[in-house]
């Protein structure tokens, strides 16, 4: 009988390439609309995987309620892994990821968030259409030979600063696992947070949201940072302390704020709330500044990306129901 797999957090485009790359596998797709969390986890009952994605709140109660319905895998269909309680889940239920689908696409989207924010694009935009043809507010600055810091260089990091060498930027890195091979063959330098902070026009957040990165853009560490820095998070929400981000863009130490992840963002993001009124005072303010660009969490939709994901998620969970050695499993190691 075909394994039951129950996908969560289903949009048109997700079901039409699950749709398409499940010919080769038959499962029995179901899809929700829902983000998975405690309060609709009954709808996984009777299915032998769930599949997930960003804004699911995997926490104990989910674990325990999961095992109880004989749910045997859960498959994320996303990288990061923070909204999952991993060590809960150890020994109790399978987790699987999608850890590489394309860097490129998440670099790429960080690229076009600094180079708007910088050129005011989003305001020449709007200007234009509306017949306004000045240039008052709209000077930019040259990125070439200013300075970029990169935090985190895996996967992701070291595609941005590929990019940012490509403009001629001088780049500072921090990583707790530091790449002195790649930093001599790309011409990067290894740096302290504190130096990053100082010398950096443009910082940018590429490591995985964990206890010791949580906040860690913060009240202290952005008043250690260049005034008129920009920040650009395409990482997890959670890096960035929302408020204290928005003390600094109001007492302008911070220029630019470029995030396409957001700390509360499983309340908005994905959806159309365009015909209701925001509740969420923070959002709304950092949604004020003409600053800032919010994306919903888009950094990794391009083509190539989704249809990577698509694949990498079907064949973690075949491997799993074939009992293969899971290239993609997310072990827990505390
Ligand atoms: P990766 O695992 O290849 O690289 C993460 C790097 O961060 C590693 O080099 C690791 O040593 C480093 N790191 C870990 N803890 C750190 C710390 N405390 N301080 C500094 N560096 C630390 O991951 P990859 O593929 O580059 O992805 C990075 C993050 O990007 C993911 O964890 C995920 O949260 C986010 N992401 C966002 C997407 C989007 O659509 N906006 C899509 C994909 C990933």
């Amino acid at each position: 009988m075909a394994k039951r797999l129950a996908v969560f957090d289903s949009k048109p485009y997700d079901i039409k390439m699950f749709e398409e790359v499940n010919k080769s596998y038959g499962y029995e797709l179901v899809f929700f609309k829902e983000h998975l969390d405690k309060h609709n986890v009954i709808l996984a009952s009777g299915f032998d995987a769930v599949c997930i994605f960003v804004n699911a709140v995997v926490d104990k109660t989910v674990i325990d309620s999961l095992q109880s319905y004989g749910v045997k895998l859960i498959a994320l269909r996303c990288a990061g892994f923070n909204n999952v309680d991993i060590a809960y889940a150890k020994d109790k239920i399978t987790v699987v990821r999608v850890p590489d689908y394309s860097p490129h696409a998440i670099a790429e989207h960080t690229l076009a968030l600094m180079l708007t924010l910088n050129r005011r694009i989003h305001r020449a935009f709007n200007r234009t259409r509306e017949g306004n043809f000045s240039l008052n507010g709209l000077q930019g600055f040259d990125m070439y030979e200013k300075t970029v810091g990169v935090i985190g260089t895996g996967r992701i990091g070291k595609v941005v600063i590929g990019l940012m060498k490509g403009l001629g930027m001088n780049v500072l890195a921090y990583d707790v696992y530091p790449d002195e091979k790649a930093a001599e063959t790309m011409g990067y330098t290894y740096a302290s947070l504190d130096e990053i902070y100082a010398k950096s026009d443009i910082i940018t957040l590429h490591c995985p949201l964990t206890k010791e990165t949580e906040h860690l853009i913060n009240e202290n560490s952005i008043a250690k940072m260049k005034d008129g820095v920009m920040i650009i998070n395409t990482g997890r929400g959670k890096l960035i302390n929302s408020k204290h981000l928005i003390d600094g863009l109001v007492c302008c130490k911070v220029g630019f704020a470029g995030l396409d992840v957001y700390e509360e963002e499983g309340n908005y993001f994905y959806e159309d709330y365009s015909d209701t009124v925001m509740t969420d005072e923070v959002l709304a303010r950092l949604l004020s500044f003409n600053n800032v660009i919010i994306t919903s969490h888009q950094a990794f939709f391009t083509h190539e990306a989704f249809s990577n994901i698509a694949h990498t998620t079907f064949n973690n969970i075949s491997d799993f129901f074939a009992g293969k050695k899971l290239a993609n499993e997310v072990v827990y190691n505390g």
